[in-house]
């Protein structure tokens, strides 16, 4: 049986901000910022061969221990973290407060198995959110919904004991309450949400419902009845008025998650475009990996950017620091790649969005009002087609050092010698330089004339329609 996490069974419907239940302005903003950080961090960093390494290698609590009597960050500095993420030209972070594991990083009251009783000594949240909050950089909260150590936490399928046999499984859950641990699961977020300031986004991880995941094999699921997901929305609306919630409650979310694949396109749910995040990682893992040599190159990562924005969502890269606190020599070329590239295109994806216009094969295009945004993925030889744009570009530069790029519309007439032609009416050519500028991924940029945009960032997307108070679930600030 994979032991691998498998969450292709979890596209919950997502609805409160394609209905506008959600505060429009944190929509906007989400939309806006594009890229973000998301960090992975706690005890299975000593192991460091993955997050789920307690439950893939079936760990006993026992057998667990030795990475929370030993944890002990020394080097944690998170204002270095958010100078890298900033530095990448990200917007917003989001931390694991409590995984699987169900440990927590910060000083929680409703439990032992929290930072301040390791080495560690401290609460590891609030530096974090501090840090991040001075870079002008957005904080999200990660909160396991599944917990591999609390008591009251019924062995099932995604448990570390779950292939024990059915007496050894029955003993071990005598006495458990999911009812109880959902009031420590929804004591903890309360406190998440009271001692930090403002929260951006909260990013619960996940639900497991029967008949819809595979986990559900051989022992129930646990999904909104056992979070009590709506009483646990409510709590968090209520407690933080300006959030984005995700869509792991088994009940609609306010954006979806895919998690370490690029969806076809804009997503949408009923026909109406919902917001999303997609989640990927450097290597494949989220926790810190030290054997892992999967890292993606800086190009394909700055593809998958371009990718996400072009279809209308926002990126979450996943970096998870090492057991003194660190990130590790990879995540640090990963991230200074593509925020070499940023600093140069950061305007070809903050702000920017999907463009009405059809990109040709190789390209990805994004638009912000006028400017839209050429992404070569590939570098043809000589000209470069764009259908439907003759007679709409006012002028085109190539983004990384602003040089002037011709452009000419061929003509459908029969090309001779080395005079080009058979190009459909309504294309325009543009002259690329043979040798493509030395970034990852290339961009030109088109001024459009006024009214050539079929459309933009600003008018497509699912920014809620209808902002009366009436409309919406919970009064906003
Ligand atoms: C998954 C995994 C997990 C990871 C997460 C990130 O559901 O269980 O380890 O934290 O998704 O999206």
């Amino acid at each position: 049986m994979s032991t691998e996490p498998d969450t292709s069974a979890l596209d919950t419907p997502v609805s409160e901000a394609a209905t506008g239940a959600v505060d429009p302005r944190r929509v906007a903003q989400f939309r806006e910022q594009r890229f973000g950080l998301f960090v992975h961090w706690g005890l299975y960093s000593l192991p460091a061969r993955h997050e789920w390494v307690k439950n893939r290698e079936r760990l006993t609590d026992a057998a667990y221990q030795p990475y929370f009597d030993h944890f002990d960050p020394d080097l944690y500095d998170p204002r270095v973290w958010a100078a890298e993420a900033a530095a990448a030209g990200m917007r917003y972070a989001v931390l694991t407060t409590k995984h699987h594991e169900g440990f927590a990083l910060w000083d929680s009251a409703l439990t032992d198995y929290r930072a301040t009783n390791t080495p560690a000594g401290r609460d590891l949240v609030g530096p974090f959110v501090e840090a991040f909050r001075e870079r002008g950089l957005g904080v999200g909260f990660y909160h396991s919904l599944i917990d591999w150590h609390h008591p009251d936490f019924p062995v099932d399928g995604v448990h570390p004991q779950r292939d024990l046999s059915d007496a050894e499984v029955g003993a071990l859950n005598e006495g458990r309450d999911v009812g109880r641990y959902a009031d420590y699961l929804h004591g903890q977020v309360e406190e998440l949400l009271t001692r930090y300031g403002a929260v951006d986004t909260v990013w619960f991880d996940f639900s497991y419902e029967d008949g819809v995941h595979q986990f559900t094999r051989r022992w129930p699921g646990k999904g909104a009845a056992a979070w009590r997901s709506r009483e646990l929305l409510a709590l968090v609306r209520r407690l933080q008025p300006g959030v984005l919630v995700n869509d792991r409650l088994a009940i609609p979310g306010d954006f979806t998650t895919p998690e370490q694949y690029q969806p076809y396109g804009p997503m949408s749910l009923d026909g109406r475009p919902v917001l999303w995040e997609a989640c990927q990682t450097i290597n494949g893992s989220w926790g810190y990996d030290r054997d892992n040599l999967d890292a993606k190159p800086v190009d394909l990562l700055v593809r998958m950017l371009v990718d996400t924005v072009s279809k209308d969502g926002n990126l979450l890269l996943n970096v998870g620091p090492n057991a003194r606190g660190e990130l590790d020599p990879q995540a640090l070329e990963s991230l200074r790649g593509i925020g070499e590239w940023m600093r140069l295109h950061g305007r070809s994806i903050h702000g920017a969005g999907p463009s009405a216009f059809t990109a040709p094969t190789d390209v990805r295009y994004t638009q912000r009002g006028n400017r839209l945004y050429v992404h070569c993925f590939a570098w043809p030889f000589g000209h470069l087609h764009l259908p439907g744009l003759a007679g709409k570009v006012a002028y085109a530069q190539l983004l990384n050092d602003g040089s002037e790029i011709a452009r000419e519309e061929l003509g459908s007439g029969p090309g001779q010698n080395t005079r080009p032609g058979g190009v459909p009416p309504g294309t325009l050519s543009l002259l690329l330089p043979v040798r493509a500028p030395r970034v990852a991924v290339p961009v030109i940029e088109l001024f459009l004339h006024d009214g050539a945009a079929p459309g933009s960032a600003e008018h497509t997307g699912p920014a809620p329609t209808d902002p009366s108070p009436e409309s919406r679930g919970t009064p906003r600030a």
